[in-house]
Parts: C-alpha cells; sequence; structure tokens
C-alpha cells in the first residue's frame, strides 16, 4: 500500500488478461475514482515509470513483463440519466463489466446493446476498439466519453461525433495513451428496432416470431450463438478475434474472386471486407494446435492459449498466420489486440 493509492509490486498479471498470459507488473494500481488515477499518474510519473491502463484485458497480448505501473481500472457505477418517453442515457464507468451492462439494459427493457452480449471486457475499453457484433457496433448507441486527458490534465467529454469511430478503430486507438476513460453514456430506447438480419443470428431464430422479442431475448440469443462458435475466455483462454476483417479494393478483391470463388466478404464503403476467419480456415489453420497456442476448431479468427503458452509462442503463431494467409491469398492480416511488454 501506499497512501491512499492500492499499489501491488511485481504482480502476477494471468489473470488479468483472458489470454491468460503469466506476465508481470512492476507495479499493479487499482483504480476506483478519477482522484486514484491522477495520484496514480502522478506517483508513476515522480518515478519516471511507463503506466499502462488495464481493462478487463480481453484485447492485449502480454508479450513480457510490464516494467512499469499498469493501471487496472475499476471505477464502477451504473445508472439512467434523461428518461424520456421511450428514450434513455444509460451511464457507466469504465470498469462496469460490458456484458452485465448489456444484460442490466436489455431487463430494463431498453434496446441497442443487445446484440453486444457476451463480448468480455469492460465498459471503458468498448469505445477503444468500438466494439462490435451482429450487426451493431458501440458507435450505434454512442453519445459521449468522459475521460481523463493526459495532454491537457483535465477532464474531457469528447461527444461521440469526436471520437473518430471506424472499424474495429477511434480517437484511443489512434492516440494511444492519451485519453484514460472514466465513463460513457449511450443512448437507448424501448422502441428502437431490434436488429436481426446477421445470418448467424436469423439461422438461430429460425421461425420465431421476431416482433414479439424482448432486448433480452435477443441477448439471450446472441449468447447461445457465440457460445456455439466463440471459446469462453475462462475455459480455453483466448483474446476473441485475433484479426481485423481486412478491407481491400475493389480491383484486388476481383482479382481474388476469380482465382477463389469461395471467399466470404461484405462490400463496405472503401471497397470490400473479406472474412478473415475464411481466409484462415482455407489455410488450413482452423483446430491447428502445437503444445501450447493454437487456432479455435470453431471459429479460425481466435487463438487459445490451451496450457500455459507465453505472449511469445502466441504471437509467432500469429506471425505464422498472417504469413501463410499472405502467401496463399496476398492479403495482409492486421492483428486486432495490442501488444504490450517488453518482447
Ligand atoms: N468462417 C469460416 N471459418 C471459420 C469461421 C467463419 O470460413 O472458422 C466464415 C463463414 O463463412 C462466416 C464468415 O467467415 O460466415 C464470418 O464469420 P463470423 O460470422 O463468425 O464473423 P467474423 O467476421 O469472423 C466478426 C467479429 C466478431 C463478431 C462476429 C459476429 C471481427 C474481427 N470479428 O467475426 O467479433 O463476434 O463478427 O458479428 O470483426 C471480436 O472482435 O473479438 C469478435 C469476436
Amino acid at each position: 500500500m501506499n497512501g491512499a493509492l492500492s499499489v501491488t509490486e511485481h504482480a502476477d498479471l494471468r489473470e488479468l488478461n483472458t489470454l491468460a498470459i503469466a506476465a508481470r507488473a512492476r507495479y499493479l494500481i487499482r483504480i476506483a475514482g478519477v482522484d486514484d488515477l491522477t495520484a496514480a499518474l502522478a506517483w508513476a510519473e515522480a518515478r519516471e515509470l511507463d503506466t499502462l491502463v488495464l481493462g478487463g484485458g480481453s484485447n492485449l497480448v502480454f508479450a513480457g513483463d510490464f516494467d512499469g505501473a499498469v493501471l487496472h481500472i475499476q471505477i464502477r457505477g451504473r445508472h439512467w440519466e434523461k428518461v424520456n418517453g421511450d428514450d434513455a442515457v444509460l451511464v457507466l464507468g469504465a470498469g462496469e463489466n460490458w456484458h452485465e451492462a448489456v444484460l442490466y439494459a436489455a431487463r430494463s427493457g431498453y434496446r441497442g446493446i443487445e446484440n453486444l452480449a457476451l463480448i468480455p471486457g469492460t465498459a471503458g475499453a468498448a469505445p477503444v476498439q468500438n466494439i462490435g457484433a451482429y450487426g451493431v457496433e458501440l458507435g450505434d448507441t454512442l453519445v459521449s466519453v468522459t475521460a481523463l486527458d493526459r495532454v491537457t490534465r483535465g477532464v474531457v467529454t469528447l461527444a461521440a461525433g469526436d471520437c473518430q469511430l471506424g472499424y474495429r478503430d477511434s480517437l484511443f486507438k489512434r492516440q494511444p495513451g492519451r485519453y484514460i476513460i472514466l465513463e460513457l453514456r449511450l443512448k437507448l430506447s424501448r422502441s428502437l428496432p431490434l436488429k436481426l438480419d446477421y445470418r448467424d443470428l436469423q439461422d438461430y431464430l429460425g421461425d420465431t416470431d421476431v416482433n414479439a422479442l424482448t432486448p433480452l431475448e435477443v441477448a439471450e440469443a446472441v449468447m447461445a450463438v457465440r457460445h456455439r462458435k466463440l471459446p469462453d475466455p475462462a475455459v480455453l483462454p483466448n483474446a476473441g478475434s485475433f484479426f481485423k476483417n481486412p478491407v481491400i479494393n475493389q480491383v484486388a478483391f476481383e482479382r481474388l474472386q476469380e482465382r477463389f470463388p469461395g471467399v466470404v466478404f461484405y462490400p463496405v464503403e472503401q471497397g470490400v471486407k473479406l472474412a478473415a476467419a475464411w481466409l484462415i480456415d482455407q489455410a488450413g489453420w482452423k483446430g491447428f494446435r502445437n503444445t501450447r497456442v493454437g487456432i479455435h476448431n470453431r471459429q479460425a479468427l481466435v487463438l487459445i492459449n490451451h496450457s500455459g503458452g507465453s505472449g511469445a509462442e502466441v504471437l509467432a503463431l500469429a506471425d505464422e498466420v498472417r504469413r501463410s494467409v499472405q502467401e496463399t491469398f496476398g492479403v495482409e492480416l492486421e492483428m486486432e489486440p495490442g501488444v504490450v511488454g517488453a518482447r
């Protein structure tokens, strides 16, 4: 302990990252609110330590130990603000568990984030990569993000339109380290149309009368679909999709489709988005396993740490997969999770 700050030295991070990589932090500091955060930043600065902001640890790979101060964000709190007819704004502390927040909103009858059920991680991490699943992205409901700006050292509220949200992308990813998210606001509604057009969801719902569905039932359908394909990190440690779905231009796509007529794709504004899972699967990686790390046997986009693999092993496998997809299809895959710690 250090004054009011909770500081642990040489902390084991295995339980704090969903890939269960056994890295260590020189210091681990619990952050329960903005006061802890400013105190921890001053504490780290006085010791000339690097800092790392950690939420649920579901979108990062520890390549090695972190020789600095890990700020473990545990800022709690959720409440409704501006309830107005069918609409309401849900305010979430950055350390709230995302999935619990989804269930809370859905149980209250509010729609907007039910398709994002079971995404691991914290609310504060959600805007960083603009989490998305089953046809919905966080950006569809995000009103604003309140954060500590490490450049101006003030607390700022950024409107969603200023967060540069894109596919698995945001201002927070583009200017890493600048903003530390404290709170977010989501605009939900009791009457918003449900989004049920994603194929896996339609297949699951079959003949169900979709007009009679509640947001909680949709969340439950999403959970069932995810359980079928995506591994539970508590059982098979993983960081969700390990690569983004790559976007290529129309000309390159037509050439690719000539050679591989089965290629799975979605037209997007900037060209054509390819299903990275299909590319990895076709390149023969699905279900691959070396001694400690491997590729999930039901979703080729997910790397698994089967038994105590290191970050280096996970990254070596990711490199092999990338090389192989590049050689087979001429397509570059970009990693989704961030890499931290000494390599
Ligand atoms: N496919 C294969 N082999 C596989 C898996 C999928 O060929 O092993 C093909 C199928 O044709 C399938 C297509 O790839 O139709 C797309 O697969 P899926 O519907 O599972 O979606 P995805 O594009 O692989 C994305 C997100 C997921 C999200 C799902 C559902 C990214 C990087 N991933 O996966 O997000 O849950 O859509 O919306 O955009 C995450 O970000 O961690 C994540 C899990």
